[in-house]
């Protein structure tokens, strides 16, 4: 391991099919007035909403609902719910959902605590959160990795920015994960999420350290895990097995373990955030989008990294070729993967067309450090429209 890290995780998991038998205990440790945030109503349809209020009441708990969060939550859906947590002094939050839902508590836990404009002080100026109100999750979505990592992605509508922070005391305390709550899934989220824990677990791997290191082996092991696994679910969305295979997938790919001694890319995702501030596109589907020809563009830039990637998760074979025709083989089996399970490989399926829009998107776009090639804002236009 080349570079010195700090590894922390405090997120408890419960895992399985009787995970939630573990909220009411969890529930004593913190005081009477919960908040309960969940998105559009999928969490009614599957009768979770139900049972959540059952066990509440068994608890002796007031709730305080805080619904309707949207897919790539808004600053003002903040506000809304650090409003809710102020007027009725809530203790503690449960969000139950997904990314979306999670990130949108975390802003609002981070929000609410301590007497400053959440956006201006922790988005955009990034001050680590002083104090907090505790929360939970319960997944519903599979692919993010907000169930334990302090991450947390919103849109200010008003300025047009998409934004991500990562503060490590803002991690939950708790997730419960129950791959049987992720079954009412349509096709296009449950692939979506599985676009988005391939790329976590790319953005960490496609960047330094080159030298032989555990981090990289284990994301290895996890892309053919994920692949593997994909397949099945696509076939069978019920399988039990492959579903609960893909939700610990996703939140090892995310919970900062890989991460250990890498720099991080993470331009995929700048790139793509910033696409959606303006066209509101599903994050995974965007991500698949994207990186094809991002991996292209930069694979000259780290061309043994993409090798080893073609051969150890794609099982390129590489006799006869050389090492460019090897990693652009691996790219293309990626986009063979992302299209067989039904993913969308094109940025003009997802509606961006305008390229007038796309020069906005490449100049207010974040530019990553940690890559392989540091982008300009021109590569990031070719790469736009490489990826149309
Ligand atoms: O609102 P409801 O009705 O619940 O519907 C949701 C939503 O429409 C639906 N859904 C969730 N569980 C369901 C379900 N539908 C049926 N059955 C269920 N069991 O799925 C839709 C999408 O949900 P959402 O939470 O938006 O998806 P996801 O988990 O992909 O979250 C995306 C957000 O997370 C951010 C993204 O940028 C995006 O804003 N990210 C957060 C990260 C983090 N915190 O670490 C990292 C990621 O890279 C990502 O940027
Ligand atoms: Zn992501």
């Amino acid at each position: 391991m080349q570079f010195d890290f700090t590894f922390q995780n405090y997120t408890k998991i419960y895992f399985g099919k009787t995970a939630l038998s573990n909220l009411k205990d969890e529930l004593k440790k913190y005081g009477n007035t919960i908040m309960l945030a969940y998105g559009k109503g999928s969490i009614k349809k599957i009768g979770l909403y139900d049972e959540l209020i059952k066990i509440f009441k068994e608890a002796g708990k007031n709730v305080v609902e805080f619904s309707g969060i949207m897919p790539n939550p808004t600053a003002a859906k903040v506000r809304e719910g650090i409003n809710l947590v102020r007027e009725n002094n809530v203790d503690f939050i449960l969000a139950v959902g997904g990314g979306s839902t999670i990130d949108c508590v975390k802003a609002v836990s981070m929000g609410s605590a301590n007497d400053v404009d959440f956006w201006e002080h922790f988005y955009m100026n990034y001050n680590i959160p002083e104090k907090k109100i505790p929360f939970g999750t319960l997944l519903t979505m599979v692919g993010t990795g907000s169930e334990m990592n302090g991450g947390s992605v919103v849109t200010n509508e008003d300025v047009k920015i998409k934004t991500g922070v990562v503060y490590p005391n803002m991690m939950p305390d708790f997730s419960i994960l129950n791959p049987e709550y992720t079954y009412s899934l349509s096709k296009f989220q449950m692939v979506s999420g599985i676009c988005d824990m391939m790329s976590h677990i790319m953005e960490q791997y496609f960047s330094v350290s080159d030298e032989d290191n555990v981090s990289d082996d284990l994301s290895e092991a996890l892309m053919k895990n994920i692949i593997r696994n994909a397949y099945i679910c696509v076939e069978n969305p019920q399988d039990y097995n492959a579903r609960s295979n893909i939700m610990w997938d996703a939140t090892l790919a995310l919970n900062t373990l890989i991460a250990c001694s890498k720099k991080g890319d993470w331009e995929v995702h700048n790139i793509e955030h910033q696409i959606s501030a303006f066209y509101d596109v599903t994050h995974g589907m965007g991500l698949a989008a994207i990186s094809p020809s991002y991996y292209r563009f930069i694979m000259d830039y780290g061309l043994s990294k993409f090798k080893k990637f073609a051969i150890n998760v794609f099982n390129v074979n590489p006799e006869g070729k050389t090492d460019k025709e090897i990693g652009l083989e691996g790219i293309d089996k990626l986009e063979e993967f992302f299209k067989n399970i039904g993913a969308t490989t094109k940025l003009s399926e997802l509606g961006v067309t305008n390229p007038e829009e796309l020069d906005k998107i490449a100049e207010t776009c974040y530019v990553s450090q940690g890559a392989y090639k540091v982008l300009t804002a021109d590569d990031i236009k070719v790469i736009l429209r490489n990826s149309l």
